[in-house]
């Protein structure tokens, strides 16, 4: 049995349909890569299965018990939540609080952990991203990449089955975004469950082992990531093609 099902989600913003029965299975350990150009809806549905956004139909099969994403019950938000994380594009650290502090908050707060507990979990997950040095350090001391990586600690802290990341590098330098790459891709080799929504060509086909190539609001193709970049393949819809060379060229210019 999949870890999690998504099963045709719908979602609207007035008249425009930006999520038109969009599905996807994810499997225990899986790394998925949701591709597409810009628009396509990718953080849309990454913010309806997190409930950041409310989905107007669809359901969702999370640890063998189904839910209607149309009709969430708080309850069942809150339950759900207690084993996912989202890693969002800018961080969203609090300014001021000091590294180990926005780690350890939700531990805290969210989960009335006692304060020297949540501060040795928050050590062990900053020294997991390489900052344990910082720790005491306030977001505006430290580099985009480096707030990244404590916003990924932040999310390890609470020990979830799986991590959204929403465009995880795409506000960094291009300097900093290896570190941030290298992180994910260590969590990726220790089993970690993740979907990422990304525009980096390399972590999709290197680190994920699915791709799941989203237009328009819709699933244009889903497959292995080594079938998806197999110059053999032949993509069900020419304009993934397009959007591969397109990428490519940018990143090489
Ligand atoms: N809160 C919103 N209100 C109205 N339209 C939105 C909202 N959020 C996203 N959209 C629209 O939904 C479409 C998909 O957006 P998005 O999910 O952000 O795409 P992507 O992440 O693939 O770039 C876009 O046309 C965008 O303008
Ligand atoms: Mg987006």
């Amino acid at each position: 049995m999949s870890m999690l099902e998504i099963k045709n989600v719908h979602k609207s913003f007035g008249k425009r349909e930006v999520l038109k029965d969009v599905s996807l299975s994810v499997e225990k350990g899986d790394v998925i890569a949701i591709l597409g150009p810009s628009g396509s809806g990718k953080t849309t549905l990454l913010r309806c299965i997190n409930f950041l956004e409310k989905a107007n139909g669809g359901e969702m099969v999370f640890d063998g018990e189904t839910y209607d994403l149309g009709h969430m019950k708080r309850a069942d938000i809150a339950k759900i939540r207690k084993k996912t994380a989202f890693v969002f594009q800018n961080y969203n650290l609090f300014a001021n609080k000091t590294a180990i502090d926005n780690v350890t908050l939700g531990l805290t707060s969210a989960r009335g952990m006692d304060k020297a507990e949540a501060k040795k979990i928050g050590m062990q997950m900053l020294e997991k991203v390489g900052l344990a040095d910082h720790a005491n350090y306030y977001p505006i001391q430290l580099s985009g990449g480096q707030q990244q990586r404590v916003a990924i600690a932040r999310a390890l802290a609470t020990n979830p089955e799986i991590i959204y990341f929403d465009e995880p590098t795409s506000a960094l330098d291009p300097e900093l975004i290896g570190e941030v790459l290298g992180v994910m891709r260590g969590l990726a080799e220790e089993g970690m469950t993740m979907i990422v929504v990304t525009h980096e060509m390399n972590f999709a086909e290197n680190v994920s082992n699915k791709i799941v190539f989203m237009e328009d609001g819709e699933v244009l193709e889903s497959s292995a990531s080594d079938e998806f970049f197999s110059p053999a393949h032949e993509h069900e819809n020419r304009r993934i093609n397009e959007f591969l060379k397109n990428i490519r060229a940018q990143h090489e210019a």
